[in-house]
């Protein structure tokens, strides 16, 4: 048997480098052929089409900036970190995606709106799926602070004509600038969070808190890159919605206010100009009853548009 193998190795012919190859061995000026050219014949078109990409610019950059070994050590080090750092609850390298402006990016070039429909902007780490499900006119202000807002609009096609039965998720930070997962104990759980379903004629409405502005987590790898930079951690004040309907495109949106300090250095790039709202301040003893608002309060009107989904 051993005699057998033996044989059989020698007789085996010496690999053949395949024609499309340029080189087997790394060169600096041939880095990226060299890399692109290990994939083989089975490999998934797709994937192979993104890492070459991404090989082409990486080795670029490299090319360019010519880091140190050090300097590259603390990129891996801080990757890692990254890495370490994300949870089930806190999602380190999503926040690293938005800070480098990447997030806003990817959405912005797979949601690009045609005719006036609705802007998209980041998701962010605050969403949870299974807020509690309201009538239209509901407060979600469960612990009644800060100042009152009465919310409504219509749920529109790009035609401007109103879509029924449209689900809007929407959730918010308070006041202080906290969400109610971040306050846990301190702000009511869901709190600043609700569903709440277009009628008839595509309308919603609910009474809810203005919102502050607030920090992105900055304890971390994003945090220490944000100091380097001498950059700004907040994010200016707005409400999250994810507007949805059969038939249509979802939306993952905001509402920013028209006045905060923060609206042209947003952490995350989350702010297109056509998602800024009119807030309006209003002292009306009558209206105010007619909503059931305490008096005075503050109003927005925003209609949000969808597109119809691509078949
Ligand atoms: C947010 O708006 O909730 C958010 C978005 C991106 C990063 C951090 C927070
Ligand atoms: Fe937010």
């Amino acid at each position: 048997m051993a005699k057998k193998v033996a044989k059989k190795a020698t007789k085996k012919k010496p690999v053949k480098k395949p024609a499309h190859r340029l080189s087997y061995y790394f060169t600096v000026k041939d880095s990226v052929k060299v890399v692109q050219d290990r994939a083989g014949p089975k490999a998934n078109m797709r994937v192979k089409y993104l890492t070459d990409t991404l090989v082409k610019h990486l080795h670029a950059f490299i090319k360019e900036a010519r880091p140190t070994m050090d300097e590259w050590m603390y990129g891996i080090n801080f990757l890692t970190k990254t890495g370490h750092l994300s949870t089930d609850w806190r999602q380190e390298f999503i926040l690293l995606s938005d800070t480098l402006g990447v997030s806003m990016l990817v959405e912005s070039l797979n949601h690009s709106k045609m005719s006036g429909e609705t802007e998209s902007t980041v998701l962010g780490p605050f969403y949870i799926p299974n807020a509690p499900h309201y009538a239209n006119g509901a407060n979600i202000c469960l612990d009644g602070k800060g100042e009152p807002v009465w919310v409504h609009g219509r749920v529109l096609d790009s035609k401007r004509k109103p879509i029924p039965g449209a689900k809007l998720d929407v959730w918010q930070a308070n006041e202080d600038g906290f969400y109610d997962v971040q306050q846990k104990g301190v702000q009511p759980d869901m709190n600043l969070r609700g569903v709440f379903t277009s009628d008839e004629k595509g309308r919603y409405s609910f009474r809810s808190a203005y919102p502050r502005f607030y920090p992105i987590p900055y304890d971390g790898t994003v945090g220490d890159m944000l100091k380097a930079l001498d950059r700004n951690p907040n994010r200016p004040a707005h409400l999250h919605f994810i507007v949805s309907a059969p038939g249509y495109e979802t939306v993952t949106t905001h509402i920013f206010t028209p006045d905060c300090p923060w609206l042209k250095d947003d952490a995350v790039f989350g702010v297109k100009e056509s998602l800024i709202a009119d807030f309006h301040d209003v002292n009306d003893a009558k209206k105010a009853a007619e909503l059931g608002m305490p008096n005075p309060f503050k109003i927005v009107e925003w209609n949000f548009v969808l597109s119809k989904e691509k078949k």
